[in-house]
Parts: structure tokens; C-alpha cells; sequence
């Protein structure tokens, strides 16, 4: 099968079986402050996954584009990229593990028609410590599915996955992991979960493209043994069930008070699996993308592999960050997408491309999805531009460092700049060549986004030396940046959990009340354009053409304090969405991207006729708005500032 043809496989399967297909939510997730991209499909139904009930029911499917920017650097390998989609079903307190595993195990059998042969699954070996018992019904499940279709069903005691290596598969089919890898939550560790958070056992289904023992370069890097778990590129996880029926209180682990499914399957590693081939750059999402790489290039995948690898995931990431709005600049999401599309650039050096080349890649990502992403299609022509003009920005910066290189090492060879040698690190050797220094080696990379190759084919023109310390230096600041970036973005994934406290539900409220303020205050062109709340604060983007005068402030901070007191009341109620945004005003941030039918959260005073503040939401929130003054708090804006052309940025707290 094509990986569209997986794609629309998955969701008829389950829309068959009593689903709902819900449209995708965006990169950029919507009022949660936990990440900065949606990075499962399950991120936005964490609140159902808690309990509340989602106007689509209790079986929901999608396939939802999810963007990973922690795995950068693993991408060039055969199956890491940044961007993928993540084919989910769930059960909101009605189906449980007798349905879920047959179900997918039916698809991936009968439907994709992979090998059951292929087919290893592991289970949660159960965690004493925490009170959760081993899964043995999973595993009990599985048996009876693999013996069905005639295959042995050994079950293998593993552990951790350290243990799996000393102790290898063992002809088993079934195989039990601790909680480092067959327990899911957000927070990623068992022993990291907030209080609040939902997490539960899983089950995951790999498929096992080949079957041979470690050779000796294996085992040194990656132990002894193979096994489901290993890295090593034999197995690939193509699916996790997550039982969840867990949430972490105080005092331990509470079970929720309604059991959960929430399934993810990678979309390219299922159809990787469907073609037999490990490599998921030769699926039919990401082939005509390597194809036109070497018809630009004139070059061939098997010798340019890891270039051409990065390119495709990097482009088609940062084509569907443009896809939904997000801009290249220096901060968050913008950020990461300059990264991408820079390193894709970088990356077209080492096969030669040095022209503009977005202008010709992004339109053939763009044909990949347009029939089933309508946004791609109707966007297409501004996601084009978007991208090309960033590309047109990056090639003026390398031009400028050019520039730069040219000022300290002419390519004359007069080596004019000895009077400024101390400055630039140059050291004379014997033969009076010039050497260059692995600091600026760095500087030129980092600043002007030279590439180390381009830098050291400048060297060469300009007939300096570049000594092996000065390449050792570079890479000791290249791992440098790297674990600085590794930790920043750590921060930013772990500083939000428990996103569903007090305390983000009262600057969530806030949030909604500022919004109006601004809108009686400025007018009714302030529209939100982002929005992000800590525990510490709200931050909030509108579209508005100046800054906001002090006085300005004053009076949105007092219409907000004003209606804390009045305490009104918070509910929602579940309206078309035709009706709610054209009949009844509601505010809404994403236009034609919501389904047929919206949760809007309404706040108002006791005996009022209209409500103070009327807006499609998904919550949570608190019940009244008092409960924002308790303590004597009151709502402060602490700064407004410009967030980009036409945008304005508050930060306000409760204090
Ligand atoms: N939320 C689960 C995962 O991301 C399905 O693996």
C-alpha cells in the first residue's frame, strides 16, 4: 500500500467500527502550554482522556501531523524524522484492550496485509514500586491472535531495555518491558509525572524487517543481542496502544475514573513496513521528494543518503509549519522552522545545489498532500513564497559571511589582514601560510550559517591551512551548541507539565476575559494570534497596529479586575459551529479549521442577559471568576511589547 492509501485504509477501518474522524489539530497546539508542537495525536484530547466529554463521542480517529523537534538530530538515519504523522483511535471510556489489539492487529494483517510473521509485540512487565500490576491480559490477547494465525507465542521476561540485550529474544513473540519502555505519559518517565497527568501501560506492535544475529560492529554499539527494543534497525515500532487508567495523585497512582485507549501508529512507518522496506524515505510521501533532490542535483540517493534524507524531512516540516501560519524567526516555533529550512540549505551545499532551490522542492510536498490536506492546496502559493523568501534571506546572510571571510583571508592571497591577525586568531606557520582557527571556524558557521565544508573550501581557494585542532575545535563547540539546545528544548517540553492545574485554569480564564477588554478597549480587529500560560503567567498575541498606550492598559486591566469580581459564572455548551461563530458571535482563532460542531466556554454575571465573554475553547477553566481573587489577587499586565509585524504581545499575572 501507499502511505495515502494506509492513511485512508486506517480511517475507514475504525470510522467502520463506530468511530468518528476528527479533523486534525494544528503544529502549533492551542492554548497548552506543555510544548511547543503538537507531538502526538493525543496532546489535544488530554482533557477527554481526563474525563470531560468530547462533542464527537466516545470513539474518535485521525491522523494527526505531528512535529518531534527533539529528534533533529537523529534525522538522517533510515527512520527518524522530525515531522510525521501519527495515525490515532481512542476510546474514551468504552473500548479497552479486547477490542483495541484485535483491531489493529486486524489491520495491519488483513488490511495492509503485512506478514503476521513479522509481527513481535511487548507488554508492561508491571512496576511494584508504583502499584501496577503486570499486563497479562495484553499479553494473554496476543497469544491467542498469533496462535490463531499459526504462529508460536513465547513470552519473554526482559526488563529494562539494558536487559534486553544481555538477554535477546529467545524465539519469543511476546515480550515484557519495565516502565521505561512499555509505560506511556507525557512527561516520558513514570517517576517524572506531574500530579494530574494521565499515563498508563501500553502495548507495542514491531515489525522485523530482517532476521540475523549482531554482527561485531553491532554488538559493540548496541550490545550483545537483538531485540524488539534494540536500536539497531531489525525491528521498527509501527504501533503503541496506551491503556489509560492511570492518573498521579499525591499519593500515588488513582485509577480514572473511565478506562481509556489511545493508540498511535506512525503512518511512514507503517507503510515502510507495507513496502518491506526499512527505509522510510522510499515511502510515497517523502520518494518523490528524494526524486527531485537528485534530478536537482544531479546526484544519486545512495551516495548523497544523509543529505538527502535531511532535506526531505527538514522541507516538509517547515512546509507544514506554513501550513499553519507559522512564520521563520528568532523565537519558538519560528525559530525551530529557520533551523530546518536552514540546515535543509546547508545540507543542498554537500550536493552541490547552491541556487535557490525551495521555490522547486516545496511544490512537489505540496502535491504529496494537497487531495487529502485541503489547507495545503488552498495555501499553496503563500507556503511556496514563505519558504522561498527565507531561503532568499538565509543565501544574503552566507553571501554577507562570504563577505566577512573575504575581508579577513583575501582570495588574492595578499593576506592583507596580518595587521588585524591578533583579532582574527591567525597564526603564521613557517612557510608563512595562514592558519585558521576552529573558533572561527564555529563563528562562521553559527553566525553566518557557513557550512564546515563550504568554509573549508574557502580556506582552500584562499591557500590557508587548516590544521586538524582547528576541526577538533569546531566540533567541540558544535557539541557544545548542540547540548545547550538539548537543554533548552528539554525546558520548554518538561517546564509546562501538569498544564491542567489551578493554576492554569485560572490564567486560562483570564485569558479569555482579557481578550475581551482588549476588544471593548482597542476594537473588534484584535484578534488572538497565540497564546501561552505557565503557572507564573499568560501571554497573549493579538493582532493590533500600535503599541497599546499605558493608559490603554489601565483601563483593560480594570475591566478585567471588574468582572473577577463580579464572579461570573463559567460554563460551555457545545453549538454548530455555523451558529456559534456567524449567529452568535462566538470568538474563534481558526476560522474553517474546526469540525462540525464546537465547545464555546461562555462567562457571565448572575441575572446578565449576554455574557461577558463568549469563546470557542476546549478548556479547562476555573467555575467562577472569583475564585482569580482569591488571596486578594489581582490581574496585572506586566508588559506589552511587540511580537511581530501588525502583532502585540501582553504578558499579565495574577498577583
Ligand atoms: N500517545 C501514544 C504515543 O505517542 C500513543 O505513542
Amino acid at each position: 500500500m501507499t502511505a495515502q492509501e494506509v492513511r485512508k485504509a486506517y480511517l475507514d477501518f475504525f470510522v467502520e467500527r463506530g468511530h468518528k474522524a476528527i479533523p486534525r489539530a494544528q503544529l502549533v497546539p492551542y492554548n497548552d502550554p506543555t510544548t511547543l508542537f503538537t507531538g502526538s495525536g493525543m496532546q489535544p484530547l488530554i482533557p477527554y482522556l481526563l474525563g470531560e466529554p468530547h462533542q464527537d463521542g466516545q470513539r474518535l480517529v485521525n491522523s494527526q501531523a505531528c512535529l518531534r523537534a527533539q529528534d533533529i538530530d537523529e534525522v538522517g538515519d533510515n527512520r527518524h524524522t522530525t515531522f510525521f504523522e501519527m495515525l490515532g483511535n481512542w476510546s474514551l471510556g468504552d473500548y479497552f484492550k479486547a477490542e483495541q489489539l484485535p483491531w489493529f492487529f486486524e489491520f495491519l494483517v488483513d488490511v495492509v496485509g503485512l506478514d503476521p510473521a513479522k509481527l513481535y509485540v511487548t507488554c508492561f512487565i508491571g512496576d511494584r514500586a508504583n502499584g501496577i500490576p503486570k499486563d497479562t491480559e495484553s499479553g494473554g490477547i496476543w497469544a491467542k491472535l498469533f496462535i490463531d494465525k499459526g504462529i508460536d507465542a513465547g513470552e519473554v521476561e526482559i526488563g529494562s531495555e539494558a536487559d534486553g540485550a544481555a538477554k535477546g529474544l529467545q524465539n519469543g513473540r511476546i515480550f515484557y518491558y519495565d516502565a521505561g519502555k512499555n509505560w506511556w505519559c507525557r512527561a516520558g518517565k513514570i517517576d517524572d509525572m506531574p500530579e494530574g497527568e494521565p499515563g498508563g501501560p501500553d502495548s507495542e506492535v514491531f515489525y522485523r524487517f530482517y532476521e540475523r544475529e549482531h554482527n561485531e560492529a553491532e554488538k559493540q554499539e548496541y550490545g550483545e543481542n537483538c531485540h524488539p527494543n534494540c536500536d539497531c534497525g531489525q525491528f521498527m515500532e509501527i504501533g503503541n496502544s496506551v491503556f489509560m487508567e492511570y492518573v498521579k495523585k499525591s499519593g500515588g497512582f488513582e485509577k480514572l475514573p473511565k478506562r481509556n485507549v489511545d493508540f498511535g501508529g506512525g503512518l511512514e512507518r507503517i507503510a515502510a513496513a507495507s513496502l518491506g522496506d526499512p527505509d522510510v524515505f522510499m515511502i510515497s510521501l517523502l520518494q518523490p521528494i528524494i526524486a527531485k533532490l537528485e534530478e536537482l542535483s544531479g546526484k544519486k540517493y545512495e551516495s548523497h543518503t544523509e543529505s538527502m534524507r535531511v532535506i526531505a524531512d527538514h522541507l516538509r516540516a517547515a512546509t507544514f509549519l506554513a501550513v499553519d501560519g507559522v512564520k521563520p524567526s528568532n523565537k519558538e516555533q519560528g525559530y525551530v522552522m529557520r533551523r530546518l529550512v536552514r540546515r535543509a540549505i546547508r545540507h543542498a551545499f554537500e550536493l552541490g545545489i547552491e541556487q535557490n532551490f525551495l521555490e522547486q522542492v516545496v511544490p512537489v510536498i505540496a502535491d504529496l498532500y494537497h487531495e487529502d490536506f485541503p489547507e495545503v492546496a488552498s495555501k499553496r502559493d503563500e507556503i511556496i513564497e514563505a519558504l522561498a523568501k527565507e531561503e532568499r534571506v538565509f543565501r544574503q546572510t552566507l553571501r554577507k559571511g562570504l563577505r566577512e571571510f573575504d575581508k579577513a583571508y583575501p582570495a588574492d592571497g595578499t593576506h592583507g589582514v596580518v595587521g588585524s591577525q591578533k583579532e582574527s586568531k591567525f597564526i603564521p606557520t613557517e612557510d608563512h601560510k595562514l592558519q585558521i582557527d576552529g573558533a572561527i571556524l564555529f563563528k562562521l558557521y553559527d553566525t553566518f550559517g557557513f557550512p564546515l565544508e563550504l568554509s573549508l573550501e574557502e580556506a582552500f581557494k584562499r591557500d590557508l591551512v587548516v590544521p586538524d585542532y582547528a576541526k577538533q575545535e569546531f566540533d567541540r563547540l558544535m557539541r557544545e551548541q548542540r547540548q545547550r539546545s538539548q537543554t533548552a528544548g528539554k525546558g520548554v517540553f518538561k517546564g509546562g507539565l501538569g498544564g491542567q492545574t489551578m493554576q492554569h485554569k485560572k490564567y486560562h480564564t483570564a485569558t479569555h476575559l482579557m481578550y475581551q477588554a482588549l476588544r471593548d478597549v482597542l476594537g473588534d480587529h484584535v484578534i488572538q494570534r497565540g497564546s501561552n500560560i505557565t503557572e507564573e503567567r499568560l501571554r497573549f498575541d493579538f493582532s493590533h497596529p500600535q503599541k497599546v498606550t499605558p493608559e490603554e492598559i489601565s483601563r483593560v486591566e480594570g475591566i478585567v479586575n471588574e468582572q473577577i469580581a463580579k464572579d461570573l459564572q463559567v460554563s460551555f455548551q457545545e453549538y454548530p459551529t455555523k451558529v456559534a461563530i456567524d449567529e452568535m458571535g462566538a470568538l474563534g482563532q481558526f476560522g474553517d479549521r474546526y469540525g462540525d460542531t464546537v465547545k464555546v466556554y461562555k462567562m457571565i454575571a448572575g441575572g446578565a442577559d449576554k455574557p461577558f465573554s463568549f469563546e470557542i475553547c476546549g478548556g479547562p477553566h476555573v467555575e467562577h471568576t472569583a475564585q482569580l481573587a482569591e488571596d486578594g489577587k489581582r490581574f496585572k499586565i506586566i508588559k506589552e511589547e511587540s511580537s511581530s509585524a501588525g502583532v502585540r504581545r501582553i504578558k499579565a499575572v495574577l498577583a
